[in-house]
């Protein structure tokens, strides 16, 4: 069995390390394309180096612009790049496609058109919000595929109320929760960024934000920054900036200033692993991150309306807080610190990938 798997952007890289592993386990032959969503080393080429992933098969280098700027480039090269697959005899038996990116709408667009039956990663979830160009990515994947792996119960009841359900649904778990388990201690044994930053476990604030309706909407961006900076007078505050947050950073006047604010660039999957499972609280907007701190117990605001991670807050162990003003971000760090959820666990039990490449098999 041959499979073409698309990934482009960060958590893309992180949730194909297990699958890519389960796959080869399988005796599936896999071949990897890359779109260039994502082209910093320290977005991109880190993720392949740390999860041994290999050099993706090929790279169409789509890189940045809007969103019909990108997806155009990105269909393009991988209509081509199937149909080459395709004329050279190793026409893929399954496209698989992870999350709700830009690159996993382009995947779908390219492969269905094509007629290649295509396998969704993280099928299922729902903001409900059509303002997030990711909602709109993955209603229409889950449309056009025909296996959908769902990560949860949840995500499996949001298919059914569209009317998607039987067979071609499947709850095989959260992919994230393999890569975790699989990933952990290799992090506990080589990442070294608790001791290069002076951190003590439990004691900082761990800080993410990326999404567009955060860092392009000038009025939500400020109160997040200047409830950072009033958080950071009292707290460690690390954060790793996204480089969609990097412009607003170069240009905001409390850079810098607060004592305990530590910015710096985005760092590697191991690194990330050891920062999370040891703040105190995290501070994103971030669906990953959102996840992987309710993994690590450690409890989590979300600096958005909405989340498709609804059981992290209905365990307790996260909450929401769209940043209307810094004191609303501010107060809900405050009350996260030193609070806890109950013990659930609705993302399975890090066998997805093998659950995955199992199911590819057997349809
Ligand atoms: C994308 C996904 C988002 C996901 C996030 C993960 C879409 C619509 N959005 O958002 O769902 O949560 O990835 O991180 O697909 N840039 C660089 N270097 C890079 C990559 C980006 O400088 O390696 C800058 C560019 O200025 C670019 C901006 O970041 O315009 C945004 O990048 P883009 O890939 O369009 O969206 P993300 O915000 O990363
Ligand atoms: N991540 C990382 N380095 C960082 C920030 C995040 O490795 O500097 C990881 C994080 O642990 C999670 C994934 O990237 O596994 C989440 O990606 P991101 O927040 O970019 O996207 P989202 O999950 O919101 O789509």
């Amino acid at each position: 069995m041959k499979v073409l798997t698309v990934v482009g952007a960060r958590p893309q890289f992180i949730k194909a390390g297990p699958v890519s592993l389960a796959l080869r386990a399988a005796g599936i032959v896999e071949s990897v394309v890359h779109t260039g969503q994502h082209y910093d080393a320290a977005m991109s080429q880190v993720f392949f180096d740390e999860l041994g992933l290999g050099a993706p098969d090929r790279n169409l280098e789509a890189g940045s612009g809007t969103h019909a700027e990108q997806t155009a480039r990105m269909l393009v090269g991988l209509e081509r790049t199937m149909l080459e697959y395709t004329m050279l005899e190793h026409q893929p038996d399954w496209v698989l496609l992870y999350g709700d990116t830009n690159s996993t709408l382009a995947g779908a667009l390219a492969a269905s058109k094509l007629c290649l039956p295509i396998a969704h990663v993280e099928a299922g979830l729902r903001s409900f919000d059509r303002r997030m160009p990711e909602e709109i990515n993955r209603v229409l994947v889950d449309t056009l595929s025909a296996r959908l792996f769902a990560p949860s119960a949840a995500a499996v009841r949001n298919l059914a109320a569209e009317g998607v359900s039987g067979a071609r649904v499947e709850e095989v778990g959260d992919v994230m929760v393999d890569a975790l388990l699989f990933y952990r201690e290799r992090a506990k044994a080589r990442s070294r960024i608790l001791e290069s930053l002076a951190l003590v476990p439990g004691s900082y604030v761990l800080v993410t934000l990326h999404r567009a309706e955060n860092t392009d909407d000038p009025e939500r961006l400020a109160n997040l920054l200047s409830g950072v900076a009033r958080i950071a007078e009292n707290h460690v505050v690390v954060w790793p900036v996204h480089p969609r947050a990097r412009k607003a950073l170069q240009t905001w006047p409390g850079a810098g200033q607060p004592a305990g604010l530590r910015l710096m660039e985005p760092v590697g999957y191991l690194d990330m692993t050891l920062l999370t499972a040891s703040a105190a609280v995290v501070l994103t907007d971030s669906g990953g991150l959102q996840k992987e701190a309710f993994l690590h117990r450690v409890p989590c605001v979300t600096a958005r309306d909405s989340t498709e991670w609804v059981e992290t807050v209905e365990l307790g162990w996260n909450r929401l807080a769209p940043p209307r003003s810094a004191a609303r971000v501010v107060e809900a760090v405050e009350a996260a610190w030193g609070s806890t959820g109950e013990i659930g666990q609705p993302y399975g039990d890090g066998a997805a990938a093998r659950r995955i490449a199992e199911s590819l098999l057997r349809y």
